[in-house]
């Protein structure tokens, strides 16, 4: 027997970043899905095995490995699976493109556990209302990709939200691929030490609700103003943290500067945000699709750029 479930990545626009045990954020968060950027987790039944083993195909660091098996044990427990299982996970965007998997694969392995725990129960366990619970207490942000387009987290856990009818045209400059030094985890922890961290909840609630407010009426710079300061918020707590640290390259700081030339020359642009990690991630609006497609030929011709009109 085998199972296989996929799940997508997010990037938050209002930011998860500080949180108390078991992934309990300290502020409520939004964050749009990226259906490009897929996790597929597959398992294959092993009979007479005592354990579950990853396959020998997979090139995965070994704390990695730990904190995925480690979570699958939690998920079995909790649907009472006695069975093992051969794990595989492969994501179906680039590898080493500096874009944090962690929400997709999370995902995908709790949805996989629970597709194997339905059918080996004989009961349905895939509701997403109740497995994106489970899923964020391997990853927390990973709770948000059962929900499409946009996922508010909050108390509650998360749902879908309603913003406005808009599609949205995703992408992402990669400037660096290389695994960042300090997981978001280790940064959730280091933010609290930062002498900014007072009010941070309080204002990332705020913007959360300004944000809602600027989508559903359309105020599209109201919107990038708001998931502007959001997420230099976010980075000048990890600057300012104990001991500091950072993601920001000078590569980063030039494509933010050409999004910025943009919006002054333009008086329009796309919404931008970061996420712990240097890469710089931009949203559009459908109909500035061809803004979005000479800004990319024009400014970004330079860097790699996944997502919306990828080449
Ligand atoms: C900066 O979900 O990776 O991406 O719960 O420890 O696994 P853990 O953290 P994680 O944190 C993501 C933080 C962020 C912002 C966000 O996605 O909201």
């Amino acid at each position: 027997m085998n199972w296989s479930a996929e799940a997508p990545a997010n990037i938050a626009l209002i930011k998860y970043m500080g949180k108390s045990a078991d992934n309990i954020p300290l502020n409520p968060s939004l964050s749009f899905t990226l259906d490009k950027f897929k996790t597929r987790v597959e398992f294959d039944l092993l009979e007479g095995a005592n354990q579950d083993e990853w396959d020998a195909s997979q090139n995965i660091n070994e704390a990695d490995q730990v904190r995925f098996l480690k979570h699958l044990s939690f998920l079995k427990e909790t649907f009472g699976i006695k069975e093992n299982f051969r794990v595989r996970s492969q994501n179906d965007f680039p590898s080493h493109c500096g874009l944090a998997s962690s929400a997709s694969s999370f995902a995908a392995l709790t949805l996989c556990a629970a597709k194997a725990a339905s059918e080996l129960k004989g009961a349905d366990f895939t509701d997403p209302t109740k497995v994106n619970l489970l899923s964020r207490k391997g990853s927390g942000s990973s709770c948000r990709s059962f929900f499409k387009p946009f996922a508010l987290w909050d108390v509650e856990g998360a749902r879908p939200i309603e913003l406005c009818g808009i599609k949205f045209l995703h992408q992402v400059v990669v400037v660096d691929a290389a695994r960042k030094e300090i997981s978001s985890s280790e940064a959730h922890k280091r933010v609290l030490t930062s002498r900014l961290w007072n009010g941070r909840p309080e204002r990332a609630r705020n913007r959360l609700e300004k944000l809602v407010e600027a989508l559903k009426h359309n105020s599209w710079k109201d919107a990038y103003e708001i998931t502007w300061d959001e997420f230099w918020d976010m980075h000048e707590l990890f600057e300012t943290s104990a001991p500091s640290f950072g993601y920001m390259k000078d590569s980063s700081q030039r494509v933010l500067k050409l999004v910025r030339e943009l919006w002054n020359t333009e008086g329009d642009g796309p919404l931008v945000t970061m996420d712990a990690g240097p890469n710089v991630h931009l949203l559009y609006r459908e109909d500035q699709r061809e803004l979005c497609n000479q800004f990319r030929i024009q400014k970004l011709g330079d860097y790699v750029v996944l997502g919306e009109g990828e080449r």
